[in-house]
Parts: structure tokens; sequence; C-alpha cells
């Protein structure tokens, strides 16, 4: 899809061209785009501005059927992820134009003072992410995707970033997978159908996988995680995806919240945003997307996925809020709320991942609470750990790939919100107020003597409005964000 390619416009024949214009400086080189970014600019409309958009068609010198500019804004303001945005609405542009192909010219990294690998990564990802299309259930399909999308640079570029288009292509792929996981209606991804689906992917990707159906989680004292799953009629099912290089001896573990509904149990939700809890699963989404694209790039890490899957709803087989049961760590939990069910699955996958693998460091993404959305809104993530290094390098791949997350902090005294007069800890704390901090501490209980941090991606891992690189749904967050994290502490990188 991605491709590199030297072109001269005055020879070659380019249909669709996208041009990147700012509204106060020069940044393309190419005497032909300098030229038709000149004619734009001559329309009044268009300025360059920051989101602008101007397209023109049929133009006869050089020969291009449309030219599609879009406005960075000026030019010392511009980022990477205002590339991204770009690149995406250009692609979004495409599609509703029916065209197949687009080629991009590509600024001068000099004169936006940006990386010439980050900002053609930008370009390459914007294109991608934009150009994905969730049509599944509709019959008729209205519009089609791009198929292939060209990257203007000099001879020399060609060489110099060869390794971007399938490093950018396995990560993006990986982000519209779990989007399109997301999207599924829970109807079609009950635990042991997701699971089966994503076993089979990962078998195809040359990753080990195990499904753990009821009858061995029961044997293994899966407790918590039992509980969640006994209102549904859907079977729960634990997934585990190995990446085994022959390198790198140490282990990664990643573990995702895979709720396939979440109802709320007992404590059912009550409003129109249930009908989004068929997003419940987005972290365990992003966990096996990110297994699938580091087979594919080959990472030189032992990666360990770990996905629970269940189904939490309402029946008379449905656990009880106060009903108390043991998780697979020994301690006991009261069931102060059945719609806190995220935590108690993660409970028990984290303590079973971590005693079976004694891994070196463990992250979970879960969309987890309602008030980490409160506390940060709908495009940042929390991030809770109690690791500086870990904290640091996680933050900068979220820098790195613009899918923002914050840190949040894990305070001792804290705890004291989920004691239980009759268990050794209470899902449910016993104040409303710093919820998204109350969760993340009661998964540290299960989580002591490993480097370990959690993500609470409720906020972005689905959004019903559409973005420049999104459509309407899952975004799939935490895959770009966990892959760049996953590369740059691979061996490999130093
Ligand atoms: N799945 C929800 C969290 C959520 C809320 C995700 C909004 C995405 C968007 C989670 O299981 C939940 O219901 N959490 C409760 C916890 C409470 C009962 C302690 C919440 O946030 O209200
Ligand atoms: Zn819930
Ligand atoms: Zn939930």
């Amino acid at each position: 899809m991605l491709r590199l390619a030297t072109v001269d416009l005055k020879r070659d024949a380019v249909k669709t061209l996208f041009v990147p214009v700012c509204e106060d400086k020069a940044i393309h080189s190419d005497p032909v785009v300098c030229g038709l970014v000149e004619k734009a600019m001559t329309i009044e409309a268009f300025r360059g501005k920051k989101d602008q958009e101007l397209v023109l068609h049929n133009l006869s010198d050089p020969p291009i059927e449309n030219a599609i500019f879009r406005g960075l804004g000026k030019a010392g303001q511009v980022s990477a992820d205002s590339l991204r945005q770009a690149s995406g609405r250009a692609a979004k542009r495409c599609i509703k134009m029916g065209v197949p192909r687009l080629w991009s010219a590509v600024p001068e990294a000099g004169a936006l003072g940006i990386d010439p690998a980050v900002l053609l990564a930008a370009l390459m990802e914007g294109i991608l992410l934009g150009n994905h299309i969730f049509d599944r259930y509709k019959k008729e399909k209205e519009n089609k995707p791009l198929a292939r999308a060209d990257f203007m640079v000099p001879a020399d570029g060609a060489r110099r970033f060869a390794a971007l288009p399938p490093r950018i292509e396995a990560a993006c792929r990986g982000a519209i997978l779990a989007r399109e996981w997301v999207n599924t209606p829970s109807n079609e991804k009950t635990p042991e159908a997701f699971a089966r689906e994503v076993a089979a992917a990962a078998k195809k990707s040359g990753l080990t996988a195990r499904v753990m159906v009821e009858a061995e989680l029961r044997r293994r004292n899966f407790g918590a995680l039992l509980a969640v799953s006994a209102g549904s009629r859907h079977r729960p099912a634990l997934v585990v995806l190995e990446h085994k290089p022959r390198r790198g001896k140490e282990t990664v573990v990643l573990v995702g919240k895979g709720v396939t509904f979440d109802s709320g149990g007992i404590n059912i939700k009550t409003g129109p945003s249930i009908a989004d809890m068929k997003s419940d699963m987005a972290g365990a989404a992003a966990v096996a997307a990110v297994l699938l694209s580091a087979a594919a790039l080959k990472l030189d890490r032992r990666i360990v996925g770990v996905i629970p899957l269940v189904e939490n709803m309402v029946s008379g087989d449905a656990t009880r809020p106060g009903d108390i049961v043991t998780s697979f760590s020994g301690k006991t939990v009261e069931i102060g709320n059945t719609d806190a069910e995220g935590r108690l699955i993660l409970a028990d996958a984290l303590a079973w991942a971590l005693k079976t693998y004694a891994p070196q460091v463990a992250i979970d993404v879960a969309t987890l609470t309602g008030a980490c959305v409160v506390a940060l809104g709908e495009e940042i993530a929390g991030l809770f750990t109690a690791d500086e290094a870990l904290k640091e390098e996680i933050l900068a791949a979220s820098a790195r790939t613009h899918e923002r997350c914050w840190p949040l902090p894990l305070p001792e005294d804290y705890k004291e919100l989920l004691k239980s007069s009759f268990a050794d800890i209470n899902n449910m704390p016993s104040a409303r107020e710093g919820g998204a901090i109350s969760a993340a501490l009661f998964l540290s209980e299960f989580t002591a003597g490993t480097r370990w941090a959690h993500i609470d991606i409720a906020g972005p891992a689905y959004h019903k409005k559409e973005s420049a690189i999104c459509g309407p749904g899952g975004t799939g967050f935490g895959v770009r964000l966990l892959l760049d994290w996953l590369l740059h502490i691979s061996p490999r990188f130093g």
C-alpha cells in the first residue's frame, strides 16, 4: 500500500496529488509543487491556514486530475501530529472522490524543523489510519478506500527510508484490526468466539496461541474472573499469545481487559451509553493486535499477551453485590459492585501471568473507569506506575505516537478506600472521588514485586464521532503506543 517514489511531475502520470501547505513559508523544494502551491494561493479562500482545504481539478500543467491542498498553519507550529491529521483528511477526501491512488508531496523536513523520518512516518500513518472504513454491516458499500499511496522523495530518500513503509504498515494494520474488533457488535464477539478468532489470527502470524476455556479456568481457580462471567450464557475464555524470538530472553507481559459487553451486571448500567459497552474489550483488542504486529515486525523480545474474555450480564446466575469470591491470587474479594468487573478479571489475569511467566515488566490496558474520562477527557489515557523509568519510557512512546497518556498517582493511603469488613479487599471503593486511582490501586494489589504499569483507556478507546484519522467507533488506541514502546526497549535499539 505505501510506496516511496521518485516522481517527475512534468513527466510521470500523477492523477491525484496531496500537497500540505503552510500559510507563512514555502515548505516544498520541488519547483513543480511550488508552482502548484502558488496557484492554490491565488484563490482567496485558501491561505494555507490550519485545516483549510482546497481541491483543484483538471490542471493542465502539469496534468493532474485532482490536487488536494491542506493548510498546516504557521510553519513554526507544525508538529508530526498536525501532518498526521492533514494526511488523514486527505485520505478521507480521496475516499469521498472515489480515487484509488494518491501521491503525496512530502515537505522539506528542514523547513518545518522536524526530523525527516518522523515527518514521513506521520504522513504515512495519517493516510493509512484515515483510509480505514468500517462498513462490514452495510449492504451498500458506498465508499472505497485508497488502494495505494505514493510518497514523493528524492532518489536517495527511497533508500534512506526504505524501512519505514513496512514498519508503519504493520503498526497501522494492528490499530485498524483493533478498531474492527471493537466495532464488531457484542452478539458477534462472545468471549469464546472472539477467543477463537484471535487465536486463529495469531497462529497465522506465527505466534503461539492457547485458549483456556471455562473448565480449565475453574480448575486453576480464576475465581474473580468466573464471578464476572457467571451471569452470561456465553462462557468465558482466556487467550494467551506468545511471540518467542530466538534472541531476547527478557519477557514482557501485556494484559488487556476483554469484557465483550458490560451491562454492569446486577448493578446494571442506565442511560443510552450502555450500547457503547461493546467497546469494553478495547484493551484486549489492543493487546492482541500488538502481538500480531510484533510478530510481523519480528521484534527481538519475548512478548506474552494475556487476554481475559467475559461477558458481564444479568441473570439468575449472576453474581450478587455483596458476594465474596476467592481470586486466583488467593485474596478474597467482596464484590461491592458488579459494574466494577474489569479489575476483577484483570486481577486474575495479572496474578496468573506474573506467576506463570515471571516477566521483567508487565503492562495492562483497560477501559477501566468512567472516572478516568472525567479526569482526563476523551483524548488522554491515565497512566499509573510506581516505576519511574517505565513511566518515562511510556511517556516517550506517547509523545512519539501522539497516543496521549498522562501520569496519575498511586497513593498508598488511598488503599483505605478498598477495605472490606468481610473480605481481604472490596472491588467497590468507599468514595466516588478518585475512581481511576482506586481502580489502579486495586490492580496494584495483584502485581506486587513486578515492574508494572496500568493504562486506563476508557476515554480514548472509543469515540462516537469521527476524527481526521479515524471513523466513528473504536480508535485502536494503545496499539501504536505499545508497539513504539516495544520497538524502543528492544535490544536492537540498545
Ligand atoms: N467499563 C466501565 C468503564 C467505562 C466507562 C469504560 C465509560 C468506557 C466508558 C467499567 O467496567 C465500569 O463500569 N466502571 C465503574 C466502576 C465503579 C462501579 C466503581 C465506573 O467507572 O463507573
Ligand atoms: Zn463495568
Ligand atoms: Zn467494564
